[in-house]
């Protein structure tokens, strides 16, 4: 078996954020969604690359997008599939995505390439499918996040808890190897919670710090 089935076997087994509605997920990213700017891309088409159980799929379809969601794994399409409408909803690797060059006018992998082994190959596949002067926003573990969260929680007695515990595969970035590695845009880091446990409570980190510090780097590049 490859890293890269036991992944997939893994997203088959806990369907990303599957027991949450779209109202308390959203909840979760105001900012996030504000950046990302659906509304932006009504009646366009779109892709949802790792859509997971589809919920920015929804929010695509909610804002008038004409969307296609690609995952790797059946059993988080199937949830997608049932939650997203008039969606197309297709099982395929990211690194090998089965539509001409140059057709979409937006994508997004929110929370994706960071658990592919070939990430850089799944980069090149969107440069592929989006249209020369599309947009595509890519969202990566923060490295600094990661880093900030421990030493809050103090060193060694605390464990970070992401939503994917026990993904056979997570990496983390800075925004320098975002830009060394893949040669894409960094536009910001977003999520700015923190758990402190030895207050027992959740901290916000200011805006100015969330924009290097935050949760998740979102990349890409847009027009
Ligand atoms: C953390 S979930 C994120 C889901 C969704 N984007 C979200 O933000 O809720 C990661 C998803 O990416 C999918 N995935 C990971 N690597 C993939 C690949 N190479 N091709 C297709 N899907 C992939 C997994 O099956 C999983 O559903």
């Amino acid at each position: 078996m490859t890293l890269k089935f036991d992944v997939m076997l893994f997203w088959d087994n806990h369907i990303c954020m599957g027991s949450w509605t779209l109202e308390e997920r959203n909840k979760l990213f105001p900012k996030e969604l504000k950046f990302l700017d659906f509304q932006r891309h009504k009646g366009e088409l779109v892709l949802d690359a790792g859509c997971g159980a589809g919920f920015d799929t929804q929010n695509m379809v909610n804002a008038g997008c004409n969307v296609v969601a690609v995952d790797f794994s059946l059993e988080s399409l199937r949830v997608a599939h049932r939650n997203c409408g008039t969606a197309n909803c297709i099982q395929c690797d990211i690194e090998n995505l089965p539509f001409r060059s140059r057709v979409f006018d937006f994508a997004i992998s929110l929370g994706v390439l960071h658990h592919t082994p070939n990430t850089e190959k799944d980069i090149e596949e969107l440069k592929r499918v989006v249209k020369r002067n599309g947009r595509c926003i890519i969202m990566f573990y923060n490295r600094l996040y990661l880093i900030l969260h421990r030493l809050l929680g103090r060193v060694g007695r605390f464990e970070l808890k992401y939503d994917d515990p026990g993904c056979p595969l997570i990496k983390f970035y800075t925004i320098t190897e975002i830009r060394c590695k893949y040669k894409i845009q960094v536009f910001r880091a977003f999520g700015n919670r923190i758990w402190i446990p030895h207050f027992g409570k959740l901290i916000h980190l200011p805006d100015s710090l969330e924009r290097y510090f935050g949760f998740g780097i979102y990349a890409g590049w847009q027009p």
